[in-house]
């Protein structure tokens, strides 16, 4: 037997017993006399320990060895007499008879450690090691613990894993494709998918009833910590539902994950349509752990000669509480950060409540005290509390306030690490209009269908119409959207049309969908979320990028394999591929 036990499992139970360990030398001390070392395999540490005295020449040759050399080894498990809580193996030691080095390694670079002396960069071009360490390995364990469960839940409720193909047409979700050159079909290419999005919806047609396929997606898109350009989704469809039964279907895998994989019972899930988040929160994806809501002050700032509040379209305040004793150097930093160019603001108004009643603002020679606790009256602030102020227009002054709240809400230590607070968030607007390029675009995609009372505003005020779509998030962000589909063919027509699609394009791009569409398909709805976004939720991160083995960097490359990289020209002509100088 190559070994008898793993080197996590070893107690006070086996003291006595003679066992046979393999794994990893992360470490060795040297005590004269005696040498002990940690053997490390994916299970844990363990102790072991050589004698001078009992075996001088297998002592010998075991402080010859180096850290990361992988080892087998044979001894007997005996009580520590200077125990170590810290680690579950802490209270006994493997004193070792035989040694058996199974390979070298050279010295790595970082140390294989819970903390490590890596930079990020040289973590990533040796992952390998990097995911030697604990805290990868926990993070992985924890995914496939997700995975099995979100397996587990979805087969008792009858759903079909089915696979869909990587390489496709593309679809459009809003993010640039990644895509394949065909070498047998010269100057044509493949997309790799954004979604399952339009084979979910043909299983649906072909009466597969239940869907779902824990599946990898593409997006070339700029990368933030929680995106990457492959990312893996729970792609759900359903046939014969409204939305309710989504909700309720898919609010029961949330729950039942957080039961079984946290233990952690989630109350039933709040809702808000997006029209409330935006004026409530300026977010659509609102982090409801704490307060600090948008209020109105339009009309308590109106007719004071303050030419900034007077001219904006919205001036909007938020209440940060017990913040009235921030300094000076405090507010010009939330200052400094609403005007950094990703934020935008052009500057921040703040007045402090003080604890004797009193206010004091940074525009004082336009507000009076009176004028000063209309502000505190309609933000809701008591005395010691602070209010902050941002005015222009209302999309980017939600917007810059929704960063700002956040921001002073993690400064007071308001977004609570350990509490998840879900939230559905509904009747997303079915588009969104582009500046750029002066047309609408769909604001979930092109195939979610408008709310019934709303379909006749298709051809009168687009911009109003509601869409069946719904966002599922947690503590602030996004974990999934999905919608109610068109399943008639006229209605998919006039979409398309609204988005400003010519028939032929329609038809070059969908006339597989729209054919489908032509064959018997039935009202159904689905859900997508993402996978590693809630990995790393549940281990309460906000990168998801060490909850996948082999991610890639914020430039989109993958350093250890050093990838992308050139083609040679061999392989170029092959794939009818000429490369300009
Ligand atoms: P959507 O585009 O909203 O919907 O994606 C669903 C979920 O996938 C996650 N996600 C990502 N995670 C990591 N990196 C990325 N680059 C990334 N992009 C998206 C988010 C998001 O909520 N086909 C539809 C779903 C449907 O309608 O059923 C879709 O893909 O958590």
């Amino acid at each position: 037997m190559f070994r008898t036990h793993s080197c996590g499992e070893i107690r006070m139970d086996h003291v006595g017993q003679e066992v046979t360990l393999a794994g990893w030398l992360q470490k060795s001390r040297d005590l004269g006399g005696m040498t002990f070392m940690d053997l490390r395999d994916r299970y844990g540490l363990t102790q072991l320990v050589f004698n001078m005295e009992v075996d001088a020449p297998l002592c010998e040759k075991a402080r010859k060895l180096g850290r990361e050399f992988v080892l087998q080894v044979k001894g007997t498990v005996a009580e520590r007499s200077n125990k170590n809580p810290q680690m579950a193996t802490g209270d006994v030691e493997v004193n070792v008879t035989s040694l058996n080095v199974l390979n070298a390694s050279k010295t790595p670079p970082f140390t294989i450690e819970t903390e490590t002396d890596g930079g990020d960069e040289l973590r990533m071009q040796y992952r390998f090691l990097d995911l030697r360490r604990k805290p990868l390995m926990d993070n992985l364990a924890l995914r496939n613990r997700l995975s099995i469960e979100t397996r587990k839940y979805m087969d008792s409720l009858n759903f079909f894993e089915v696979e869909t193909p990587y390489l496709i047409k593309s679809t459009p979700e809003g993010a640039r494709d990644f895509v394949v050159p065909s070498r047998m079909n010269e100057g044509q290419f493949y997309a790799l998918p954004q979604s399952p999005q339009t084979f979910k919806q043909l299983l649906m047609v072909s009466g597969y009833d239940r869907y779902y396929q824990i599946v990898k997606c593409f997006r070339d898109e700029d990368l933030r910590a929680d995106r990457q350009p492959e990312f893996t989704q729970i792609d759900c469809e359903m046939c014969f539902v409204e939305q309710e039964d989504i909700l309720d279907t898919f609010e029961g895998l949330i729950t039942h994950l957080f039961k079984v994989v946290k233990g952690i019972d989630l109350p039933a899930f709040p809702r808000m349509t997006y029209a409330e988040a935006m004026s409530r929160y300026g977010s659509d994806k609102p982090d409801i752990r704490f307060g600090m809501e948008f209020k109105d002050l339009k009309a308590d700032t109106a007719g004071k000669d303050f030419k900034i509040f007077d001219e904006a379209e919205a001036v909007i305040g938020i209440c940060a509480p017990g913040a009235a004793e921030m300094t000076r150097k405090d507010l010009d930093a939330l200052t400094d950060f609403v005007k950094r160019p990703q934020i935008g603001a052009k500057g921040m108004v703040y007045c402090k409540c003080n604890a004797d009643g009193s206010f004091k603002s940074s525009v004082d020679k336009f507000y009076d005290q009176e004028a000063l606790a209309a502000w505190a009256k309609t933000c809701e602030a008591q005395p010691g509390d602070l209010i902050l102020v941002l005015s222009g227009d209302l999309d980017s002054t939600r917007k810059q306030m929704n960063e700002l709240r956040l921001h002073v809400g993690d400064q007071l230590g308001l977004r609570t690490k350990g509490e998840y607070r879900p939230l559905w968030v509904l009747d997303f607007p079915l588009l969104e209009w582009d500046e750029d390029t002066k047309r609408f675009h769909a604001m979930h995609h092109p195939f979610t269908s408008p709310k019934k009372e709303d379909i006749e505003k298709m051809k009168t005020a687009p911009g109003e119409v509601r869409a069946n779509a719904y966002d599922l998030c947690m503590n602030g962000v996004e974990l999934g959207g999905g919608s109610i589909r068109i399943h008639d063919r006229q209605l998919q027509s006039e979409m398309f049309d609204l988005l400003g699609f010519t028939k032929e394009e329609a038809q070059a791009q969908f006339g597989f969908l729209m054919q489908a569409f032509e064959y018997g398909a039935p009202p159904h709805g689905g859900i997508a979320f993402g996978f590693d976004r809630l990995c790393a939720m549940f281990a309460g991160v906000d990168s998801i990028r060490d909850f996948i083995a082999f991610p890639k960097n914020n430039s989109g490359r993958d350093v250890m394999l050093d990838a992308p990289a050139t083609l040679d020209d061999a392989q170029l002509k092959e794939l009818h591929i000429r490369l300009r100088d």
